[in-house]
């Protein structure tokens, strides 16, 4: 990078979610990997880049030494945690977050406003607003993350003037950005937009979602001008919005499976599996996901081929997430109900068609049994960009399995012609791209795979920071008059 992030305390990153979220064991302090695509796509970027990271350490910490504790376990990720109480948290993160706007964002209907969440959610902006702008210091380019912190730029933009300081402001969302009609059902939808546009760039996953953007920009404030591509003047300033492709560090992966504790587990993978085709699913238990979904299409494509008895097995991962929010408690509840069912119909002495894991699964497993899955399923219903169909692709060089992805995920804006696409509410439809990915010749198996790995290795998540923060220091140098 150009020499304004050579020192670390020139770019401030600022997310809800830390790379490491802190749990209290047996009274002592215990960081633990998170999880989720923000995660992945910024921690790919450490290699390069050097940054600060502030964000909430996942826990309430009230006492001063304890606090002190917890700062110093996350120093040496270059996390800095801002701690917040618990309720305060809890209203903000379960309540507006992940109960109001992340179903909006992900087009879910029957979404209920709620005043007590949206002040807590105003409020932890504003608490993340004084931290930050305490330690930028003029010419620092912060970087804000996502739907939980969509206030802050506005926020942080009067801190550091009224302090005399200049920053570039830059903002990514890693969700959807819905067509504006959908957006309307949130009262409070004109505060985010303002706050997201006191920005100096806005980064979205995919042209849909820019533009989804734009328009409601346009609809909904009368003085935004938007006639010009990817800029919107809005308030005698230039908002630069843009698409910037995020992916994954496929090295990772490829160094990850020359292990060789991980070629071992292959190998034992590839002997408990002789003669039977593996369909891997990866996806944090959310309803984004389209799980239900996916497993009753599994269950269609079981009944649709009963000569594949006992040679096909679909191995889900449902990684915890959210469980505090009821509406994820009850997705829980209705998955194992579901996977219950299928096999109570399909399994036999000799097996089961699927295994079901509602647990995180580490990071060597996860690799390991991507490595050695014929397919990937992924059916979501929505999805800002979805990792794991990156992560497969990366751990496929061998046996060129086939992706086969929903035509709602981010992903296949740029993936469609390496995969089978496939719509997540038609179960006839995912029943016959399973099978047609099963069945897929060797030539075109390659042909597709040499396309998505080519994409995945062009498109890191290195990649997709650096792009993003060299537009942002060309703007906070004064070179970007225009976008
Ligand atoms: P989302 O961001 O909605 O969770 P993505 O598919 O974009 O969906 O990203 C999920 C990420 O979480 C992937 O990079 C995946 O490898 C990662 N992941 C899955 N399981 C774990 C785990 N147990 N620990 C850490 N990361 C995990
Ligand atoms: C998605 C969101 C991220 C979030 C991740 C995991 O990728 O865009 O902001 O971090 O899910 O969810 P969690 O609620 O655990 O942070």
């Amino acid at each position: 990078m150009g020499s304004i992030t050579d020192d670390k305390r020139n770019l401030i990153i600022v997310s809800n979610r830390l790379p490491l979220s802190v749990k209290r064991v047996k009274g002592a302090f215990e960081p633990s990997l998170s999880s989720g695509g923000l995660v992945t796509s910024l921690s790919g970027l450490t290699k390069s880049t050097k940054f600060q990271w502030f964000g909430w350490p996942g826990i309430e910490v009230k006492d001063p030494n304890e606090r002190e504790d917890v700062q110093k376990s996350l120093e040496k990720h270059n996390a800095v945690p801002i701690f917040l109480d618990s309720s305060l948290a809890h209203e903000h993160y379960n309540g507006f977050s992940n109960r109001i706007l992340w179903p909006i964002l992900h087009y879910q209907s029957g979404v209920v406003f709620d005043e007590t969440p949206w002040q807590a959610y105003r409020r932890v902006n504003e608490l993340f607003a004084d931290a930050i702008a305490e330690t930028a210091e003029s010419g620092t380019l912060i970087w804000v993350h996502d739907y939980h912190l969509m206030l802050l730029p506005e926020l942080l933009r009067d801190r550091l003037k009224q302090q005399g300081k200049s920053c570039a402001i830059g903002f990514s969302l890693h969700t959807p950005f819905p067509a504006g009609d959908f957006w309307r059902n949130l009262p409070v939808r004109k505060h985010l937009i303002e706050g997201m546009l006191s920005s100096d760039l806005i980064g979205f996953h995919t042209d849909e979602y820019k533009q989804n953007f734009i328009d409601t920009c346009a609809s909904l404030l009368s003085k935004a001008r938007t006639e010009i591509p990817n800029q919107i003047q809005y308030k005698n300033r230039l908002v630069c919005i843009d698409k910037f492709v995020v992916g994954i560090d496929p090295q990772k992966f490829t160094d990850t499976l020359q292990r060789p504790d991980v070629q071992e587990r292959i190998q034992s993978f590839k002997e408990r599996y002789k003669g039977i085709k593996v369909i891997v699913g990866v996806d944090r238990l959310d309803h984004i996901k389209g799980l239900t979904q996916k497993l009753k299409g599994f269950d269609a494509f079981l009944d649709d081929h009963p000569e594949l008895q006992n040679k096909v097995v679909l191995i889900q991962v449902a990684v915890p997430s959210r469980e505090d929010v009821k509406e994820y408690q009850d997705l829980e509840t209705e998955l194992c109900t579901i996977a219950g069912k299928i096999n109570g119909k399909h399994a036999t002495p000799e097996g089961t068609p699927l295994l079901y894991m509602h647990r995180s699964v580490p990071f060597n497993e996860l690799t390991a049994l991507y490595s050695v899955a014929d397919v990937c399923l992924l059916t979501s219903t929505r999805d800002g960009m979805n990792l794991v169909a990156f992560e497969y692709v990366a751990c496929q060089q061998e046996r060129h399995g086939v992706l086969v992805l929903s035509e709602f995920a981010g992903a296949a804006s740029f993936m469609t012609n390496g995969s089978i696409p496939f719509h997540p509410a038609n179960k006839t439809e995912m029943s016959e791209s399973i099978f047609n990915a099963l069945n897929l010749d060797p030539a075109e198996r390659k042909a597709k795979y040499d396309y998505l790995r080519s994409f995945v290795n062009t498109n890191t998540s290195a990649k997709w920071g650096e792009t993003f923060i060299e537009r942002l220091s060309r703007r906070c140098r004064g070179l970007g008059t225009s976008c």
